[in-house]
């Protein structure tokens, strides 16, 4: 079994990116800029921006943090994200979700322009992603990708499971893993709460790309022998050894599936750092308009 270094990686790509953005004002250019709105004070975006803001630090980016409480109306979120999309200085910038429940996402989203769209949310960006256009590719899945590539694992022809089919992980990781594309080339089934049997289809997988948000739900007697895991679950889990008092459990119960594994990420440590330098690469993309003019 080896563990998939999410960390190690995301480390070295923020090396390059750094000396990339280095290269780029010493040439007499500006520095890429983030922008990162957040709405209230769930702690699981708090966290994710903080990471986020720093990140940006490391890769020699700016960043700006526009903050509001529970109770900001859909309008003034639109009114910020206009003066976002308009704003010369931003190359690209997110809205943390998920948003109050009075706030339409989905209107949010689509007000993003999507040449600012560093998340890849936009329909714009999912359709081309979906076509294999040049387009910004979300954040979890560009970075999953990532890990298989660097890891030289085989895709092509594998049997893929994806547990979960949300917008943001399942659905753009099946696109991804079935593109002819190295790594892709995967025969893939989606699997989700209404599957009759998901166990059946987790033991002839070769590859199971778990985005459920259960923790532990994938257990030893669902996988095969030599099983490639990449484990997206990150739920916070109430824990004594810890000083926020909580941890972070995913979607696989680590200890008895890794020994059957041949490669498997950690929680934390293998998706987490990959998804945030994810987000840089599409910020830089940007700056440098490499996507789009
Ligand atoms: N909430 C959970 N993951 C993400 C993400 O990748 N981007 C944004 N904007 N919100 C999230």
């Amino acid at each position: 079994m080896e563990l998939i270094d999410g960390k190690k990686i995301a480390d070295a790509i923020k090396q390059e990116i750094a000396a990339e953005v280095a290269q780029m004002v010493a040439a007499g250019g500006k520095k890429p800029h983030l922008a990162a709105v957040l709405v209230g004070h769930d702690g699981g975006s708090e966290t994710y921006v903080a990471h986020k803001v720093k990140a940006c630090e490391q890769c020699g980016f700016n960043s700006t943090v526009v903050r509001f409480e529970d109770n900001v109306t859909e309008e003034e979120l639109l009114a910020t994200i206009e003066k976002l999309n308009n704003d010369t200085d931003i190359d690209g910038f997110i809205v943390q979700l998920p948003l109050p429940k009075h706030i339409d996402e989905q209107k949010i989203i689509e007000a993003i322009d999507y040449r600012k769209d560093v998340d890849g949310f936009h329909p714009v960006n999912v359709g081309r992603m979906s076509i294999g256009l040049p387009c910004f590719v979300s954040a979890t899945p560009q970075g999953i990708m990532e890990l298989l590539k660097r890891y030289e694992i085989n895709t092509k022809g594998a049997d893929c499971v994806v547990l979960g089919r949300s917008n943001i992980v399942g659905k753009p990781v099946a696109s991804l893993m079935m593109q002819k594309a190295m790594p892709g080339d995967a025969t893939v089934t989606v699997c989700h709460s209404r599957t009759k049997d998901i166990k059946e289809y987790c033991r002839r997988a070769d590859i199971i790309i778990a985005a459920l948000g259960s923790p532990g739900f994938v257990t030893e007697d669902m996988v095969k022998d030599g099983v490639v895991i990449i484990d997206v679950g990150t739920t916070r889990v109430p824990s004594k050894e810890t000083k926020s008092g909580f941890r972070l459990k995913g979607d696989v119960d680590f200890e008895h599936v890794a020994p059957k594994c041949s490669y498997i990420t950690p929680v934390p440590g293998g998706v987490g750092p990959m998804t945030i330098v994810s987000l840089m690469k599409n910020t830089l993309l940007a700056a440098q308009h490499k996507i789009y003019k």
